[in-house]
């Protein structure tokens, strides 16, 4: 084998969904697409084809580390363990998991002991539902599997109102988003992107003046890894220790840090001034400035005025507009 080809990236797909050329496995597809762009080599396994059965809880991987079940799920994992990036699928299924992606994540508990080179994850979830805090227990489920392999997330792509049969094709914001994530799991060097965080400030000291330009300049700021809030894969910066959020209006002051009105913060229920963020000597927080509509952190409310401490990964919802929190 060619040495450059020994140094690529492999990225591997894993589609959940039962459905054949599903709205999962178009989105799976599109992240393989943004991380062989990239540089990386891709693969894909479909759940559905393979024969992963529930786990038996029998304890045999806790003494052997090997699971007593012969069928596709070491050789799985061995793919798993030779991948940088995992692209995982699954649609949301009465708010969680489908049952094929389950029995595939209850599998990990024979992986402990696996060496994982902490690949990068992006997750991606097509669901009918039009409210994206319907994936949080999702989202949860899957957070909780990483980290019993000391894996973490590195982005999430919840796709909401898609019910039939191929119809996130029609979703361009969505498979834009998609494809995004798997170019930015692929070649973005976190040590660098830090390094360039005093670059971003600068970018930030011309803020847009309207929805259409905010986007674009959203854009623009999609590589970054400094602390962030994401919406359908655009990334929103963090860049001063507290950051006022709400929406935007010229006769309301002080002037939210974070306009969430280009990201449907007028109709989704966003206050003026919604929540506050600040980076403490523990890590970042979150506070509830009273709003009409309340922030949820993991689908629990915020009380008003309390501050709770927020982690990579976690979903924070305003109102019913969900954003995902990088640290
Ligand atoms: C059994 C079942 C349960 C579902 N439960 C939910 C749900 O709780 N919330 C939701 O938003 N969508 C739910 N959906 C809709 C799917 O998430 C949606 O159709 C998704 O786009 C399917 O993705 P696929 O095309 O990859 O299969 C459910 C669908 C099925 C078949």
């Amino acid at each position: 084998m060619l040495a450059k080809e020994l140094h690529r990236k492999r990225a591997l797909g894993v589609v959940g969904s039962p459905r054949y050329a599903g709205n999962t496995e178009i989105l799976v597809d599109e992240v393989l697409r943004g991380a062989q762009d990239a540089g990386a080599q891709t693969e894909k396994v479909i759940l559905n084809q393979l024969n992963i059965a529930p786990c038996q809880a029998c304890g045999r991987c806790m003494g052997t580390g090997e699971c007593a079940q012969r069928d596709d799920m070491p050789a799985l994992l061995e793919q798993m363990k030779q991948s940088q990036i995992w692209v995982l699928g699954t649609p949301v299924y009465w708010s969680g998991p489908t049952a094929q992606f389950k029995a595939f994540l209850d599998r990990w508990y024979s992986a402990r002991q696996v060496d994982f080179e902490k690949p990068r994850v992006v997750l991606v979830m097509p669901m009918g539902e039009p409210n994206v805090a319907y994936a949080d227990c999702t989202v949860q489920t899957v957070k909780t599997a990483l980290a019993y392999l000391k894996v973490e997330l590195f982005s999430v792509v919840p796709v909401p109102d898609v019910w039939d049969l191929s119809e996130v094709r029609e979703r361009p914001d969505a498979l834009e988003a998609a494809y995004r994530a798997g170019r930015e799991a692929t070649e973005i060097d976190l040590s660098q992107a830090r390094a360039d965080a005093g670059e971003e400030a600068v970018l930030l000291s011309s803020e847009p003046d309207s929805p259409e330009e905010a986007t674009l300049w959203l854009d623009d700021l999609a590589k970054m890894t400094c602390p962030r809030l994401v919406v359908t894969g655009a990334p929103i910066p963090l860049l001063q220790d507290e950051v006022l959020i709400g929406r935007v209006k010229p006769e309301v002051t002080p002037v939210p840090d974070v306009d969430l009105v280009p990201h449907g913060g007028d109709r989704m229920g966003v206050s003026r001034h919604h929540a506050r963020m600040l980076r403490g000597s523990g890590g970042w927080v979150l506070e509830d400035l009273e709003s009409t509509n309340g922030t949820f952190l993991n689908g629990e409310q915020v009380p008003p005025g309390q501050q709770v401490r927020v982690r990579t990964g976690d979903l924070i919802r305003f109102g019913t507009l969900t954003l995902i929190f990088y640290e």
